[in-house]
Protein backbone atom coordinates (compact mmCIF):
# COMPACT_ATOMS: atom_id res chain seq x y z
CA UNK A 1 0.00 0.00 0.00
CA UNK A 2 1.49 3.61 -1.08
CA UNK A 3 2.49 5.76 2.10
CA UNK A 4 1.41 9.77 1.67
CA UNK A 5 2.82 12.09 4.11
CA UNK A 6 0.87 15.78 4.17
CA UNK A 7 2.64 18.62 5.98
CA UNK A 8 0.25 19.87 7.93
CA UNK A 9 0.77 23.90 8.28
CA UNK A 10 -0.92 25.78 11.13
CA UNK A 11 -1.60 28.75 10.12
CA UNK A 12 -1.52 30.12 14.17
CA UNK A 13 1.49 30.08 16.89
CA UNK A 14 -0.78 30.42 19.28
CA UNK A 15 -0.34 27.34 22.43
CA UNK A 16 -3.77 26.86 22.46
CA UNK A 17 -4.85 27.56 19.01
CA UNK A 18 -8.36 26.69 17.45
CA UNK A 19 -6.77 25.84 14.92
CA UNK A 20 -4.23 23.36 15.92
CA UNK A 21 -6.79 21.54 17.83
CA UNK A 22 -9.06 21.40 14.19
CA UNK A 23 -5.95 19.78 12.25
CA UNK A 24 -5.12 17.34 15.48
CA UNK A 25 -8.89 16.07 15.05
CA UNK A 26 -8.91 16.19 11.02
CA UNK A 27 -5.63 13.94 11.03
CA UNK A 28 -7.84 11.32 12.72
CA UNK A 29 -10.38 11.34 10.09
CA UNK A 30 -7.58 10.21 7.18
CA UNK A 31 -7.42 6.98 6.41
CA UNK A 32 -3.86 4.66 7.80
CA UNK A 33 -1.93 5.28 4.83
CA UNK A 34 -1.46 8.80 5.27
CA UNK A 35 0.58 10.20 7.59
CA UNK A 36 1.34 13.48 9.13
CA UNK A 37 4.04 16.04 9.65
CA UNK A 38 3.14 19.16 12.14
CA UNK A 39 5.20 21.82 10.47
CA UNK A 40 6.81 24.25 12.88
CA UNK A 41 6.65 27.48 11.86
CA UNK A 42 7.09 29.66 14.92
CA UNK A 43 10.92 30.03 14.79
CA UNK A 44 11.40 31.36 11.66
CA UNK A 45 12.94 34.58 11.00
CA UNK A 46 11.00 37.09 8.80
CA UNK A 47 12.12 36.41 5.32
CA UNK A 48 14.33 38.46 3.93
CA UNK A 49 15.93 38.35 0.75
CA UNK A 50 19.52 38.91 1.65
CA UNK A 51 19.24 35.70 3.36
CA UNK A 52 18.57 33.51 0.34
CA UNK A 53 22.23 32.54 -0.42
CA UNK A 54 22.31 31.26 3.37
CA UNK A 55 19.33 30.04 4.95
CA UNK A 56 19.15 29.54 8.40
CA UNK A 57 17.97 26.23 9.85
CA UNK A 58 14.48 26.69 10.24
CA UNK A 59 14.16 27.47 6.86
CA UNK A 60 15.87 24.43 5.72
CA UNK A 61 13.95 22.25 7.81
CA UNK A 62 10.77 23.75 6.83
CA UNK A 63 11.62 23.35 2.96
CA UNK A 64 12.40 19.86 3.51
CA UNK A 65 9.51 18.99 4.96
CA UNK A 66 7.47 20.03 2.54
CA UNK A 67 9.93 18.56 -0.35
CA UNK A 68 9.34 15.45 1.60
CA UNK A 69 5.72 15.45 1.54
CA UNK A 70 3.39 14.56 -1.12
CA UNK A 71 0.97 16.93 -0.23
CA UNK A 72 0.16 19.36 2.39
CA UNK A 73 -3.05 20.75 4.33
CA UNK A 74 -3.20 24.65 5.73
CA UNK A 75 -5.66 24.51 8.76
CA UNK A 76 -5.38 28.62 9.10
CA UNK A 77 -7.21 31.54 11.36
CA UNK A 78 -8.28 34.83 9.49
CA UNK A 79 -6.56 37.63 10.83
CA UNK A 80 -8.14 40.45 9.51
CA UNK A 81 -9.88 39.60 6.89
CA UNK A 82 -6.44 37.79 5.79
CA UNK A 83 -3.77 35.13 6.74
CA UNK A 84 -1.76 35.78 9.69
CA UNK A 85 1.85 37.14 8.91
CA UNK A 86 3.07 34.14 10.31
CA UNK A 87 1.91 32.04 7.85
CA UNK A 88 2.38 34.08 4.73
CA UNK A 89 6.24 34.23 6.19
CA UNK A 90 6.30 30.56 6.23
CA UNK A 91 5.15 30.16 2.75
CA UNK A 92 7.36 33.26 1.33
CA UNK A 93 10.24 31.41 3.02
CA UNK A 94 9.64 27.80 1.08
CA UNK A 95 8.94 29.65 -2.28
CA UNK A 96 12.51 31.06 -2.53
CA UNK A 97 15.12 31.40 -3.56
CA UNK A 98 13.45 32.04 -6.70
CA UNK A 99 13.44 28.73 -9.42
CA UNK A 100 13.62 26.87 -6.31
CA UNK A 101 10.04 26.52 -4.01
CA UNK A 102 9.19 23.29 -2.79
CA UNK A 103 5.47 24.42 -3.19
CA UNK A 104 4.88 23.46 -6.58
CA UNK A 105 2.71 21.07 -7.57
CA UNK A 106 1.91 19.29 -4.10
CA UNK A 107 -1.66 19.03 -3.94
CA UNK A 108 -2.99 21.40 -1.15
CA UNK A 109 -5.83 21.63 1.15
CA UNK A 110 -7.37 24.69 2.63
CA UNK A 111 -9.24 24.80 6.03
CA UNK A 112 -9.69 26.59 8.88
CA UNK A 113 -11.60 27.85 12.41
CA UNK A 114 -12.28 31.11 13.50
CA UNK A 115 -14.28 32.81 16.42
CA UNK A 116 -16.27 35.01 13.71
CA UNK A 117 -19.59 33.39 11.63
CA UNK A 118 -17.52 33.61 8.41
CA UNK A 119 -15.24 30.59 9.47
CA UNK A 120 -12.26 32.48 7.84
CA UNK A 121 -13.88 32.40 4.22
CA UNK A 122 -12.06 35.72 3.68
CA UNK A 123 -8.59 34.56 4.28
CA UNK A 124 -9.01 31.44 2.71
CA UNK A 125 -9.82 32.78 -0.79
CA UNK A 126 -6.27 35.02 -0.03
CA UNK A 127 -4.31 32.07 0.67
CA UNK A 128 -5.54 30.30 -2.97
CA UNK A 129 -4.63 33.90 -4.39
CA UNK A 130 -1.29 33.39 -3.04
CA UNK A 131 -1.27 28.98 -3.51
CA UNK A 132 -2.26 29.68 -7.25
CA UNK A 133 0.66 32.19 -8.20
CA UNK A 134 2.85 28.90 -6.58
CA UNK A 135 1.61 26.70 -8.63
CA UNK A 136 -0.29 24.83 -5.89
CA UNK A 137 -2.90 22.62 -6.97
CA UNK A 138 -6.02 23.42 -4.50
CA UNK A 139 -9.01 21.16 -3.80
CA UNK A 140 -11.58 23.74 -4.48
CA UNK A 141 -14.57 21.52 -3.31
CA UNK A 142 -16.33 21.43 -0.80
CA UNK A 143 -14.97 24.48 1.02
CA UNK A 144 -14.93 24.35 4.77
CA UNK A 145 -15.34 27.43 6.69
CA UNK A 146 -16.06 26.97 10.62
CA UNK A 147 -16.98 28.73 13.64
CA UNK A 148 -15.24 27.77 16.02
CA UNK A 149 -18.59 26.55 18.58
CA UNK A 150 -19.79 24.16 21.80
CA UNK A 151 -20.23 20.81 20.02
CA UNK A 152 -18.09 21.02 17.48
CA UNK A 153 -15.80 18.71 19.59
CA UNK A 154 -16.74 15.55 21.30
CA UNK A 155 -15.09 14.69 25.10
CA UNK A 156 -12.29 12.98 23.77
CA UNK A 157 -11.71 15.52 21.10
CA UNK A 158 -12.51 14.06 18.17
CA UNK A 159 -15.00 15.91 15.88
CA UNK A 160 -17.89 15.98 16.72
CA UNK A 161 -20.93 14.51 15.69
CA UNK A 162 -22.26 17.53 14.01
CA UNK A 163 -19.78 18.47 11.70
CA UNK A 164 -18.05 14.34 11.36
CA UNK A 165 -20.33 13.72 8.05
CA UNK A 166 -19.21 17.23 6.87
CA UNK A 167 -15.52 16.78 8.04
CA UNK A 168 -14.91 13.25 6.89
CA UNK A 169 -16.67 14.25 3.44
CA UNK A 170 -13.63 16.87 2.73
CA UNK A 171 -11.03 14.31 3.92
CA UNK A 172 -12.20 11.61 1.61
CA UNK A 173 -12.23 14.72 -1.47
CA UNK A 174 -8.18 15.64 -0.50
CA UNK A 175 -7.44 11.99 -0.15
CA UNK A 176 -8.84 11.56 -3.83
CA UNK A 177 -7.19 14.80 -4.71
CA UNK A 178 -3.93 13.38 -3.40
CA UNK A 179 -3.55 10.29 -4.96
CA UNK A 180 -4.52 12.12 -8.52
CA UNK A 181 -1.21 14.50 -8.27
CA UNK A 182 0.55 11.53 -6.75
C1 LIG B 1 -8.64 37.87 14.83
N1 LIG B 1 -9.82 37.14 14.73
C2 LIG B 1 -10.57 37.19 13.57
N2 LIG B 1 -11.63 36.33 13.35
C3 LIG B 1 -12.31 36.36 12.18
O1 LIG B 1 -13.23 35.57 12.00
N3 LIG B 1 -11.99 37.26 11.22
C4 LIG B 1 -10.97 38.16 11.36
O2 LIG B 1 -10.71 38.93 10.45
C5 LIG B 1 -10.24 38.14 12.59
N4 LIG B 1 -9.19 39.00 12.78
C6 LIG B 1 -8.34 38.81 13.83
C7 LIG B 1 -7.15 39.55 13.89
C8 LIG B 1 -6.24 39.30 14.91
C9 LIG B 1 -4.92 40.05 14.94
C10 LIG B 1 -6.54 38.34 15.91
C11 LIG B 1 -5.55 38.06 17.03
C12 LIG B 1 -7.71 37.66 15.87
C13 LIG B 1 -10.22 36.23 15.80
C14 LIG B 1 -9.70 34.82 15.55
O3 LIG B 1 -10.72 34.08 14.88
C15 LIG B 1 -9.41 34.14 16.90
O4 LIG B 1 -8.43 34.88 17.60
C16 LIG B 1 -8.96 32.70 16.71
O5 LIG B 1 -8.93 32.09 17.99
C17 LIG B 1 -7.58 32.61 16.06
O6 LIG B 1 -7.26 31.28 15.76
P1 LIG B 1 -6.37 30.34 16.72
O7 LIG B 1 -5.16 31.12 17.16
O8 LIG B 1 -7.25 29.99 17.90
O9 LIG B 1 -6.05 29.15 15.89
Amino acid sequence: MAQYRIAVVVGSIRKDSFNKKLAEALEKLFPADFSFTAVRIDDLPLYNQDDDANPPEPVKRLKGEIAAAQGVVFVTPEYNRSIPGVLKNAIDHASRPYGQSVWEGKPAGVIGTSVGQLGTALAQQHLRNVLAYLDVPTLGQPEIFIQNREGLYDAAGNIGEASHKFLQGWVNDYVAWVKKHA
